[in-house]
């Protein structure tokens, strides 16, 4: 359970806070001034703390400043008057994690608190990353069979005898990091692989994350730090969900790609470049340079080489192999002896269509792994997979033909026409063909070939 202390002589704030974050299930601490804050904090050390900038006893910056000391990577969402700018960019110079505004905001907070609880979570995973290198990741653990694939492990091969940046694009779940992961094996297995979510940390401290600081560089740089970038040495930088870094940003990364050097915040010396850089996204960056939200001239220098994953349901023969690798992977996490799938669920499975891709698939097996009773795995083993799926559902599509900022191709459009008219209508496979003045097979072999499952006859 995540622990919170807010600080703040308010007391109604503190209790009403109290009231919501406990109900949100988190462990809820309070204190009136800044001494007790401080003692507070030493005592549970909290993982986010809520700190208002006018206190009785001591001034909100020097407790952020004292906190900070004592947790470099506290978390401190400060608590502003609502015209007060002046403090809340001062805040977020002195390392506050965000500022949120008087009266505040509910559900404000809490995506706030969310926001910082998982930038902990990854700053904690990239340590652990920093501490082991990287895992063996081989080739071999990538499962793949068809052509598309087959060009990805070639790729993969051929990139390994130099140093070139790499883009993956991929829908969520596809495999991005794992690919990336490979990557770094094949060339620089003893350097580190260090991964960096764009869209997870606040654009003010991206930078100094990418970057590193000089002590004293803003009133909370107490000490130098290395940026990523330093730290991945020889090895690989991957800067996921690239397509969510601001442009400010943006700016600033294409001139380090450019000049392969950079100097950290409120720094002179030149740093060199020596990782070799991964990116990845899940949306087409090419679409986002359409709409003005990506600098296309960095999209060039990122895009030397392009490793484009399909979905899973592009690739449906990948699944049996997908189901049999990652039942092998459970067995010996959760120490189970499942055999396999039963042909009735795989049939499910090759018709549904996957949104969550590879991470979904493994997901429902870890799931379905826990509550069998029996070595194959069955319909019963999957519940919320089958009830998606039930009347033909599979996924219900929105009526819409734009998505993600591209129009819908002509089979996408079918498939939707077709999943809604199963939907809204509750006919038999007769009535659905007049309705759509298509004969039978003709709808079987739509079906079939959407991955529709539509069982009333
Ligand atoms: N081809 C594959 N073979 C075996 N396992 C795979 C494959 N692709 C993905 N996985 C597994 O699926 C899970 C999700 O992969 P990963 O985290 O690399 O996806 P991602 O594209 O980065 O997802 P997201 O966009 O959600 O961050 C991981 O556990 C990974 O090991
Ligand atoms: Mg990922």
């Amino acid at each position: 359970m995540a622990k919170i202390l807010v600080i703040d002589d308010d007391k109604s704030i503190c209790e009403t806070l109290e009231m919501y974050l406990t109900e949100e299930d988190y462990e809820v601490h309070t204190a009136f001034n800044g001494t007790e804050g401080l003692k507070k904090f030493i005592e549970i050390t909290p993982d986010v703390v809520i700190l208002d900038i006018r206190l009785p006893d001591v001034d909100g910056f020097i407790i952020l400043e004292d906190l900070r000391k004592e947790d470099e990577n506290v978390k401190v969402i400060m608590i502003t008057a609502h015209h007060d700018m002046d403090s809340a960019i001062r805040a977020m110079k002195d390392g506050a994690f965000d500022y949120i505004h008087k009266p505040i905001d509910i559900n404000e907070l809490d995506i706030t608190i969310k926001k910082a609880l998982k930038t902990l979570d990854m700053e904690q995973r990239i340590n652990g990353l920093l501490m082991e290198s990287c895992r063996d990741f081989k080739i071999g653990d990538i499962i793949g069979t068809g052509t598309l694939m087959r060009e990805i492990f070639k790729t993969i091969g051929m990139i390994s005898q130099n140093r070139a940046t790499v883009l993956i694009q991929g829908e969520s779940g596809t495999g991005k990091e794992l690919i990336a992961k490979v990557i770094h094996h094949n060339t620089a297995r003893t350097e580190p692989f260090i991964a960096v979510n764009c869209s997870a940390i606040v654009e003010t401290l991206l930078e100094s994350e990418l970057f590193g600081h000089e002590k004293g560089s803003f009133t909370g740089a107490i000490m130098r730090k290395l940026g990523k970038f330093e730290l991945a040495r020889q090895g690989t930088i991957f800067l996921d969900e690239i397509g969510e870094m601001s442009l400010n940003l943006q700016a600033k990364l294409l001139r380090v790609l450019q000049e392969m050097e950079f100097e950290r915040v409120g720094g002179k010396d030149k740093v060199k470049v020596n990782a070799r850089i991964v990116t990845a996204t899940n949306k087409s960056l090419k679409e986002l340079v359409k709409q003005g939200k990506f600098r296309e001239d960095l999209f060039y220098r990122l895009n030397i080489v392009s490793i484009n994953i399909p979905p899973l349901r592009e690739r449906k023969d990948d699944i049996k192999p997908l189901v049999a690798y990652l039942l092998s992977k459970i067995n010996l996490d959760l120490h189970k002896r499942i055999i396999g799938v039963s042909d009735e669920m795989m049939d499910v499975f090759y018709k549904y269509r996957w949104p969550g891709n590879i991470r979904e698939l493994e997901n429902l097996l870890v799931r379905a792994a826990v509550i069998t009773k029996g070595q194959v795995l069955e319909k019963e083993d999957f519940p919320e997979l089958i009830e998606t799926m039930r009347g033909g559902e599979g996924e219900i599509e929105k009526d819409e033909h734009v998505i993600s900022g591209r129009f819908l191709t002509i089979d996408e459009i079918e498939e939707r026409y077709i999943r809604k008219v199963i939907q809204e209508t509750n006919k038999n496979k007769g009535e659905i063909c007049e309705i759509l003045g298509i004969s039978r097979p003709t709808l079987e072999r739509k079906l079939e070939k959407y991955g529709i499952l539509f069982e009333r006859e």
